[in-house]
């Protein structure tokens, strides 16, 4: 029988279902390098221990007597699309540290369970072969950009996307450079340098990429596999920020829809708005880029009500729970990506670990939502009427 109303059935899983628990079991199967680069996060951790504490401030107030005949539906509709749950794999960057088949795990994982799988272009796989594992699935691409003088590189990668079925085009806008984290500072670790997880790295397979590294090092990429992660990382994380005039360039190079990732503010959210952009992600990387800032949930509160009819919402940052997904949909996003938990997942337990999370997540969801009398994910239904603020 479908006891927990997601498929889930009492069967032993290859973990724990108690979700508080995965980054611990997790941190005891990484190495030193990797526990600090997934869980560490920026200066002291305060915008990430914020991100967190804001879902405290939001409980769910359960109704009773609401007449219902089955489990909640959860199925959403964003970027001029129909999903059956309200949930996304968000982009990690070389997942090969967490699981030798990395993206190619998650990505199978996800079309699974049904959930887009977004690839970031600090892959440690090709999106070739991310593409291909994730078969029939929904995959967006993430962009980290190129600075302009590079325009060939990044029209490059969208032309790939585009031909690996990568449907919608996420443009990270907070990590022009990587944030102050002490955790990988501690340990002398980057990551995106080191040939033990670099693997078939994004740029390694690009056309312009090769050629230009060839011309500045007079080598391919293959007799030096330090030297070119290090001036592909140089690349993709150019160190200067973009202007809100260069989005002309994606416009021009991208058919599809655009969602900015990383936004906060109300005025940029406008922008984005005004601008015609399909989507916008109110994150904050999950603290791990800027510090002392507020809470990603804080921000959504505020965009929702600025932009919420103008321009499709996702969320992410501190998300760890069904109910914390019940949350921020109730105050307006129409999905979330979830982030660390997933990596926990693909750590503990490779693909099925990934796919194991996922289930858990919209399981607890669905109960939640089940007990809580609310029908569905739908904004009638489950809106800020099912919240009481006590912050
Ligand atoms: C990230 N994130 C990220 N974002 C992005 O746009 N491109 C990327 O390559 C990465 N890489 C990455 C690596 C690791 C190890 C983590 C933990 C995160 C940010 C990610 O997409 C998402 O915004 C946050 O993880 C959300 O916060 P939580 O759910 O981890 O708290």
């Amino acid at each position: 029988a479908d006891v927990y109303g997601h498929g889930l059935k009492y069967e032993r899983p290859p973990f724990t279902f108690q979700s508080n628990n995965w980054e611990a079991l997790a941190r005891d199967r990484m190495s030193q390098d990797s526990l600090g680069y997934v869980c560490g996060s920026a200066s002291t951790g305060e915008t990430d221990r914020k991100n967190r504490a804001a879902f405290q401030k939001w409980s769910l107030v359960p109704r009773r007597l609401v007449k219902t005949t089955s489990y909640p539906r959860l199925d959403t509709h964003l970027l001029g699309q129909n999903f059956p749950s309200p949930i996304a794999i968000a982009p990690v960057g070389v997942q090969r540290i967490f699981n030798p088949d990395g993206e190619i795990a998650a990505a199978k994982a996800a079309a699974r369970e049904k959930v887009p799988y977004i690839y970031s272009t600090a892959a440690a796989t090709s999106m070739e072969d991310v593409a291909k594992a994730n078969g029939n699935g929904v995959r967006w691409y993430q962009l980290y950009w190129p600075s302009n003088e590079h325009n060939d590189l990044t029209a490059s990668l969208l032309k790939r996307a585009k031909s690996n079925g990568f449907s919608a085009l996420f443009v990270t806008l907070d990590t022009y450079k990587l944030g102050w984290r002490p955790s990988d500072l501690d340990n002398a670790y980057n990551p995106f340098l080191r040939s033990d997880s670099i693997g078939t790295a994004l740029g390694f397979s690009d056309p312009v990429f090769r050629s230009h590294f060839k011309a500045k090092h007079g080598k391919e990429v293959e007799d030096d596999l330090h030297d070119a992660a290090s001036e592909w990382a140089g690349l993709i994380f150019p160190g200067f920020s973009h202007g809100w005039e260069d989005i002309a360039f994606l416009r021009k190079h991208w058919d599809g829809p655009i969602v900015l990732k990383g936004i906060q503010s109300v005025q940029d959210a406008k922008m984005a708005a005004e601008l015609g952009i399909e989507g916008i992600v109110v994150s904050n990387h999950g603290g791990r880029q800027q510090d002392g800032g507020p809470a990603s949930l804080d921000c959504l509160v505020k965009i929702v009500e600025a932009v919420g009819k103008e321009i499709d919402i996702l969320f992410d940052s501190g998300i760890r729970c069904g109910s914390d997904i019940a949350k921020a949909m109730a105050i307006g996003a129409k999905m979330v990506l979830i982030g660390r938990p997933y990596i926990y997942g693909l750590v503990l337990g490779g693909e099925e670990g990934v796919g194991h999370v996922l289930r858990s997540l919209l399981g607890d969801l669905t109960m939640n939502l089940h007990l809580a009398g609310i029908p569905s994910v739908s904004q009638e239904d489950l809106n800020k009427e099912c919240l009481e603020y006590d912050g």
